[in-house]
């Protein structure tokens, strides 16, 4: 049976790659582009099709940082009769705005001995100015694990089947830190490392939802992309720049191989997981997308710093939130 494949964020940066990848493992799969912005998603699938003509791509609107849109791209892929059921579903799409970088932190790590490991996870350099969505929540919050949250939820029909498994791939980063995250303020209202709580909350929310739904044959998977090239790496810094320290880049990825640079080669753990049984899979583990000096891709994966009640915890605090604004809705 042909596999239905629908990616969020998938116009532009290791979206798009995974889906021109996916094609090219398997030109039968239904693939569908989940994207806000319409004329990015037709620009999208015109470059998907150059390159698979007469590949299966359909497009949904979906702006996952709003809860009505998500829920009315739940109630068209349900009403389109489309597709019967899903068997990956990538939740990509991502934002870090406003990114800020602390040079007096840059500067002392650089001539640390935590340097190679402050390149690779960004840990004490970015910061970011949150926003409030129209729902009233934290735009990262929103966009990065709640919107996703709904949109699975809404899509439990087509993920929840005995015949067989479904797997959600959420596109995390090493980036994720516990530090970053309290349960009291999940959607870090305080704090100005918003992204690195989001994703963090991504990592507890896929253990979590692994305890709920693997015996109705849904699965959930993290991965980090490394560091990649993309529209999210050039809002920190300008393309400019990052081309500049290209050959430092290139020098750093003999010792940590996190440098993945390419929207390819960042969409490696993406791809392997697509090949793989979803039973097989770590529940605690993120796969992560490797590039070696040499510039062979390889997936690692690496056990996930969390707990299981802290994910247990998580889970009913966003279960509460979505009661609470299903009730505003009715
Ligand atoms: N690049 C890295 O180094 C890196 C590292 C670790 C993790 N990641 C994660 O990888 C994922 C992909 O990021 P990327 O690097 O490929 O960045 P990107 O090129 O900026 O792609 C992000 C995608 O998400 C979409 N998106 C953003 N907000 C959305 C919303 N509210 N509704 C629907 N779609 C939305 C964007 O659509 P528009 O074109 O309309 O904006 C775009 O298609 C993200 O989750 C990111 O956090 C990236």
């Amino acid at each position: 049976m042909k596999k239905v494949v629908l990616v969020t964020g998938a116009n532009s940066g290791i979206g798009l790659a995974l889906c021109k990848r996916l094609l090219s493992v398997d030109d039968q799969i239904h693939l569908c582009l989940a994207c806000r912005n319409m004329q990015r998603a037709e620009t999208a699938r015109a470059a998907l099709l150059c390159s698979h003509p007469g590949a299966d791509i359909a497009l949904l609107k979906v702006d996952v940082g709003s809860l009505k849109s998500v829920l009315e791209a739940a109630k068209e892929l349900k009403q389109s009769k489309r597709y019967r059921r899903l068997d990956y579903l990538y939740l990509n799409a991502g934002i870090m705005p406003n990114p800020r970088i602390d040079f007096n932190a840059f500067i002392n790590g650089l001539f640390s001995r935590k340097a190679i490991h402050m390149f690779a996870t960004g840990e004490g350099l970015l910061t970011q100015e949150d926003q409030v969505t129209e729902d009233g929540l934290q735009n990262v919050f929103a966009t990065n694990v709640f919107g996703h949250f709904i949109l699975l939820r809404e899509l439990e029909p087509f993920l929840c089947q005995s015949e067989k498994e479904s797997l959600v791939i959420w596109s995390s980063s090493s980036n994720a830190r516990r530090s970053a995250f309290s349960l009291t303020d999940y959607q870090h209202t305080q704090g100005k490392e918003s992204y690195s709580s989001s994703k963090y909350a991504t990592d507890l929310l896929s253990v979590a939802l692994n305890n709920h739904y693997n015996k109705q044959g849904l699965y959930s998977s993290v991965v980090c992309p490394g560091l990649v090239m993309t529209h999210l790496t050039y809002g920190i810094l300008p393309p400019f720049f990052w081309t500049l320290i290209l050959p430092i880049m290139l020098l750093i990825r003999m010792f940590t191989n996190s440098f993945t640079l390419s929207p390819y080669n960042g969409a490696e753990a993406l791809v392997w997981l697509f090949k793989q049984k979803p039973e097989s899979l770590d529940p605690l583990a993120k796969y992560y997308s490797c590039t070696s000096g040499l510039g062979s891709n390889y997936v690692k994966p690496v056990k996930m710093d969390l707990d299981e009640e802290a994910a247990e915890a998580f889970y009913q605090k966003l279960l509460d939130l979505e009661t609470k604004y299903r009730c505003w809705q009715n």
